[in-house]
């Protein structure tokens, strides 16, 4: 089919709900149901009320409130939806492998594969499958093998399938921006005619906003691998900046003049060189760990381990900032009180995966500190789960007590229960009930609100010294230090 008038799209999350939400927006023409096998988060996407939508993004309760109903659909029913539509899009979650081979590396594609045997199952006429998930390069050679494999067993029906590779680039806490002015949008496909006609019906999806000439099409290996490539560079870049905030802290050097002053040379760029308490998110770590696995498993070995000094980089910064908290509070923070402002992996966004403020709890938890959060988005209920789920799932090779790291030997984690976790932490409905009494404040994420507060009440309210441990550079330095504030940045020598 060239012209696509049903889309169906597989996976209602952070990436599914919102692009096609932005698709059904702009293409009144074409219907779009978005299913999940999660009936909450579906029923979520159906409720009235929009600030009840999964997923939070700026401007997204509008788009959702032009568009469902009228060529928007979100449902549980995932068979009909295959059935219906002439293309349809995976997005389901490709987290890190927990369990057996590639353990703590490999992207697990459990999910994808069950989608692609459900297409199998169901499609008895032509279907364009678009691989939305981000995906090891040649996963579509995977999917492939698994459709083509139904048609043989299905004589007399013979649907015939084209897979392309259609990744995607939005940014959480910008996605309804970022979806309606992409700086591109990348199409893969095979290279037969049947491929080059898939591909042809998906840009004239995308062109119906977006301009041609930021609509790249590729051959289908270059379109996987080039996710990957992206998430690299783009976390390579926050992981050599923060690199250097740790040389800026011994040295007396500010890494905000350091990123301004080479961020001028318009072969670097100014974007992306914010330095921070560690980059957070679902994508960068699992997306360089998935890397790092292909280049090993193709004997890459050089390759494989340019590309996971990101993610060690990464996590020395994280440990980094906590044991500056610990050094500060005297080497101790057993009983002290410590206020989050902020759990969410970066501003705007209500997702936590990977967030820093995770690792950085935990780590103060293993010194016995009292932690008393504050986060615009995210409700308790997710602070606990984040907690609970890291006690399970610490990736081995990179644990606190990495001897290599000088100084910060420690005993290896412990395990905490669940009642110790809700007896240590605490989630408040105020940024003032959770810093009043704190012998210590760490910023952990960028909110705007943040800076808004009223600083001389905070203070008042603490216990002295007040510390300020700003882990996004984000406060007015000089403003808290004539409060009496005592304040460490990150990278402010
Ligand atoms: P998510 O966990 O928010 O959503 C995935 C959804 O898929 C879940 O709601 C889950 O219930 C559903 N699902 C899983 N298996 C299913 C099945 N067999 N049938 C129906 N539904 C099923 O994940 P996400 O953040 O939206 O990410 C999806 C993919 O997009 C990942 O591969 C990710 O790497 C990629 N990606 C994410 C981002 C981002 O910013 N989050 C950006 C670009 C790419
Ligand atoms: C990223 C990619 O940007 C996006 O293109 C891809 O589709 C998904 O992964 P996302 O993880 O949603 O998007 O947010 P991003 O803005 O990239 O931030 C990731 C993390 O890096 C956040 O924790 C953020 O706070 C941190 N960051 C970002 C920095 O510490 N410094 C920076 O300069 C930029």
């Amino acid at each position: 089919p060239n012209k696509v008038t049903n889309i169906a799209c597989i996976g209602a999350g952070y990436v599914g709900g919102p692009t096609m939400a932005v698709i059904a927006q702009k293409c009144p023409h074409i219907k779009v149901t978005v299913v999940d096998i999660n009936p909450e988060r579906i029923a979520d996407w159906n409720d009235t009320d929009l600030s009840k939508l999964p997923v939070y993004e700026p401007g997204l309760d509008q788009v959702v409130a032009e568009a469902r109903d009228r060529n928007l659909f979100f449902s549980t029913d995932v068979e009909s939806a295959i059935r219906e539509a002439q293309m349809i899009f995976i997005s389901v979650n490709t987290p890190t492998k927990t369990y057996g081979v590639g353990k703590g590396m490999a992207a697990d594609l459990k999910y994808v594969e069950l989608c692609a045997r459900q297409i199998a199952e169901v499609a008895t006429e032509d279907k364009i499958v678009v691989e939305k998930s981000t995906l090891p390069v040649r996963t579509a050679q995977a999917i492939r093998t698994i459709l083509d494999s139904s048609t043989d067993a299905m004589p007399g029906v013979s649907p015939r399938f084209s897979v392309l590779s259609n990744p995607e680039f939005l940014a959480e806490g910008t996605a309804v921006k970022d979806l309606h002015n992409p700086d591109r949008v990348l199409i893969g496909g095979e290279e037969d005619e049947d491929g080059q006609r898939a591909m042809e019906a998906l840009v004239e999806v995308y062109a119906n906003w977006v301009p041609r000439e930021r609509i790249l099409t590729t051959r289908i290996w270059s379109s996987e691998l080039s996710k990957l490539t992206a998430n690299a560079f783009l976390a390579q870049r926050i992981s050599s900046i923060n690199a250097l905030s740790a040389l800026c802290e011994k040295t007396g050097a500010d890494v905000d003049e350091v990123a301004h002053a080479i961020g001028t040379d318009t072969r670097i760029g100014p974007k992306f060189l914010k330095a921070s308490v560690g980059f957070g998110g679902s994508c960068f770590q699992k997306d360089i760990l998935n890397l790092v696995y292909l280049c090993r498993h193709f004997n890459l070995p050089e390759v494989a381990d340019y590309w996971e000094q990101v993610v060690k980089l990464n996590d020395y910064q994280k440990h980094r900032f906590t044991k500056q908290i610990i050094d500060t509070l005297f080497n101790t923070v057993s009983g002290k009180k410590i206020a989050f402002l902020g759990w969410a992996f970066k501003k705007d966004t209500n997702d936590t995966r990977e967030s820093a403020a995770i690792y950085v709890a935990d780590e103060l938890l293993q010194d016995h500190a009292e932690i008393h959060v504050y986060d615009p988005k995210v409700p308790a209920v997710r602070i606990y789960a984040d907690l609970e789920y890291l006690q399970a799932h610490r990736r081995p090779q990179f644990v606190i007590a990495t001897p290599t790291i000088r100084g910060m030997q420690s005993d290896a984690p412990a395990t905490l229960s669940s009642q110790e976790i809700r007896q240590l932490v605490h989630v408040h409905k105020t940024p003032y009930a959770a810093t009043e009494k704190a012998h210590a404040i760490a910023v952990l994420t960028e909110w705007n609100e943040f800076r808004t507060y009223d600083w001389q009440k905070i203070y008042d309210a603490m216990r002295k010294p007040a510390f300020v441990f700003d882990g996004r550079n984000i406060l007015d330095r000089e403003e808290l230090k004539k409060i009496g504030f005592e304040i460490k940045g990150i990278g402010k020598g």
